[in-house]
């Protein structure tokens, strides 16, 4: 029979870096990464999985997907139904032959999607919208909990980070297999109420360089990626869970920023370099230097893109807000802020 779910899924951000895949197909990191939920941005999500041969589709915010230039779709599903066959083959053999026919083997599935934040900004909202596709899949299918991890991080590496909430360690595994590749939830997952992220958005045109190339890029030609993964991340992913279970904002803020910097540090360190932030990024890392002058109040954090993520806490969220909207010159027509409403509240 037909069979439907709905769920809204948040989007993440990485606070440790991930960049860099061991295995491109499976999509495993070269290293352990960290990131934080951000509760308000959202992508909702319904799937129908339909019986019977028939195409796939997916609609985003109203537009439809060309499935054929985005493999990642065809993947997931293909692995949600490759996991629903060996269910159905295990309950087969399980029951006594009672003369009922057989399931139909064919399925296709119906996904559509609606995110309250730009897409394919640099914003990991592929994350929310994998992630979303995942644990409907999972309801549907009565996934166990790894099996959703997974096919979510097939869909796109960071969604697997959305699945909870708080504070999420993903870890990079050791298995060929990526049978240990999970996120999971931090000891410190309980959720730091008063942080909040303001997203200025810059530019919501596509990524120049697409994240899959980027890291294919920095892993056969980085030196530096080699240094950061091998000396570097394991001690920040450590950092940030002490930061985050004592409150201590000034420390969080520091290794945020410094792990940004870093990652695009390794994206110049790339040949050829990848270039993902612009004018008006260096702008805003200028007015958070200056914003942290006599005390670290507002850390920056950047993807693969010029988008910045602003992490604050409540208190000082408004007058941040000020500082950017003062300093920051960029047309007011391409300045989207995200997170503005929530933070004039403390006004
Ligand atoms: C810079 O998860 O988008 O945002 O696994 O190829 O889908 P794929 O990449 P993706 O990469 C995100 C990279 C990043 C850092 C991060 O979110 O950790």
């Amino acid at each position: 029979a037909e069979a439907e779910a709905t769920v809204r899924v948040p989007m993440n951000i990485a606070l440790v870096k991930y960049w860099g895949k061991r295995d491109d197909l499976l999509i495993l990191p070269l290293n352990d990464s960290i990131s934080l939920t951000v509760d308000r941005l959202t992508a909702e999500t319904t799937i129908r999985m339909v019986p019977g041969v028939g195409k796939h589709t997916v609609e985003i915010n109203g537009k439809s997907v060309e499935l054929s230039s985005n493999k990642r779709y065809q993947t997931v599903f293909d692995e949600a139904l490759r996991l629903q066959r060996k269910r159905k083959e295990a309950e087969a053999s399980s029951a006594d032959s009672n003369g009922n026919d057989p399931p139909p083997i064919f399925y296709h599935f119906h996904v559509t999607s609606t995110t309250n934040f730009p897409v394919a900004a640099g914003l990991a909202s592929s994350a929310a919208g994998f992630a979303a596709i995942a644990l409907a899949i999972q309801r549907i299918l009565r996934l166990d909990d790894s099996q959703a991890n997974r096919l979510a991080r097939i869909g796109s590496g960071s969604a697997c980070r959305s699945m909870y909430g708080g504070l999420v360690h993903w870890r990079k595994g050791e298995m060929d297999d990526g049978s240990d590749c999970l996120a999971v939830r931090t000891e410190a997952a309980a959720n730091w109420e008063d942080l909040y992220c303001i997203i200025l958005v810059f530019d919501d045109g596509r990524k120049k360089v697409g994240s899959s190339e980027g890291m294919r890029r920095s892993r056969e030609t980085s030196q530096l990626l080699k240094h950061r993964i091998e000396s570097i991340v394991p001690q920040r992913i450590q950092q940030i869970q002490e930061a985050y279970t004592s409150r201590n904002f000034e420390q969080l803020a520091r290794v945020i920023m410094a792990d940004s910097n870093q990652f695009h540090a390794v994206c110049m360190d790339s040949t050829p370099p990848i270039r993902y932030l612009n004018e008006a990024s260096w702008q805003l890392i200028d007015t958070v230097e200056e914003f942290n002058i006599g005390g670290i109040r507002a850390a920056y954090t950047f993807d693969a893109g010029p988008n910045a993520c602003v992490i604050v806490q409540k208190e000082n969220a408004s007058q941040f807000l000020k500082a950017v909207l003062q300093t920051i010159q960029v047309p007011s027509e391409d300045l989207q802020v995200i997170g503005k409403e929530l933070a004039e509240q403390f006004d």
